[in-house]
């Protein structure tokens, strides 16, 4: 028979996020599997008040509200005020905040609200979706810490802003097959049509498992409890260092063996026919080591 989860308020959500580390005036990006967490009284809202609260007044809270809008899966353009976020009622509940903003990026954009939440949207696309300069990018430089709610490594959208960092040779690869990059539209605030060109469309995050134990062995992530959900907290920059190196030792890593997408197997292979080809170069690490965090 199926455990019902165990009910949790608003009171218990905001302990447990002090436990695990979040503070005052904190830059934080989360992730979410709200199911995992047990039975929220107040529902998404009553999550993201509980954030809110621990965070402070100086704190910014920040989400992906992606939503994948690829002109190669026939998607319609994206319109930030109306898409809906694909990756969890939480990030959409966010989006609807009175005084959040919300990234125009067709495929990853970004919701967020505090202090720091217009500085890190931007209000220009000039960065690819998870690339340098775009908005989870500057959350890591300027000091972010990651939680993960519920969910692993797997759903660190950060992992592969340090794909861009180490430069992985199977961004060559797109998920349009005939062309040498792939294609988004979303709408302006004015409703026209604007098109946006990517050359670093992240692939499926599925082979991401493989950093669990060296990132803990790193001492990179801690392990927390938020509610009834097995959680995780790190600081981005470091997070971003690790992995960065740990793609410069094997840029195939993140391309794991079960991982089975079509674009993973398409990345591999690739991969594989370019590390056979050359030594791999090692990437210069300096500009990502000078994000803040200790
Ligand atoms: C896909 C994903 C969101 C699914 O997780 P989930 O817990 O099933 O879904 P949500 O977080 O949207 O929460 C909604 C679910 O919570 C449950 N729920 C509803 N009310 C609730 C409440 N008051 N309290 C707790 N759970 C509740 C329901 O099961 C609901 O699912 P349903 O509407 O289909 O019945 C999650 O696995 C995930 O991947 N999260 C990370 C997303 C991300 O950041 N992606 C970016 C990188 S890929």
């Amino acid at each position: 028979m199926q455990r019902r989860p165990n009910t949790v308020n608003r009171i218990d959500l905001e302990r447990d996020l002090r436990e695990a580390g979040v503070r005052d005036g904190d830059l934080l990006v989360v992730h979410s599997s709200l199911s995992r967490v047990g039975w929220i009284q107040g529902g998404p809202l009553d999550a993201l008040a509980a954030l809110r609260a621990v965070l402070g007044p100086r704190g910014t809270l920040v989400m992906p509200t992606f939503t994948f809008n690829l002109s190669c899966w026939g998607m319609p353009p994206f319109d930030p005020e109306r898409t809906p976020s694909r990756v969890g009622v939480l990030t959409d509940a966010l989006r609807h905040l009175d005084g959040s903003v919300r990234s125009s990026h067709p495929t990853h954009s970004v919701a967020a609200i505090g202090p720091l939440a217009a500085d890190l949207i931007g209000d220009r696309i000039d960065y690819e979706p998870l690339g340098i300069g775009s908005p989870l990018d500057r959350a890591q430089m300027m000091g972010g810490r990651i939680l993960l709610i519920g969910v692993g490594q797997n759903r660190n959208s950060t992992v592969h802003v340090a794909e861009c960092y180490a430069q992985v040779p199977y961004f060559a690869v797109n998920f349009s097959e005939d062309s040498s990059w792939d294609e988004a539209w979303y709408l302006n605030e004015k409703g026209g049509r604007e098109l946006v060109i990517i050359d670093q469309m992240p692939g499926s995050s599925e082979g991401f498992d493989v950093l669990e134990n060296p990132l803990r062995r790193m001492g990179v992530v801690r392990d927390v409890m938020i509610g009834e959900a097995p959680s995780q907290m790190m600081e981005g920059n470091r997070l971003c260092v690790a992995v960065t190196s740990l793609l410069m030792e094997n840029p195939a890593l993140l391309l794991g063996g079960d991982a089975t997408s079509d674009i993973t197997r398409r990345r591999r292979l690739h991969t594989m026919k370019v590390l056979n080809q050359r030594s791999h170069r090692p990437t210069d690490l300096t500009p990502i080591l000078q994000g803040s965090a200790p």
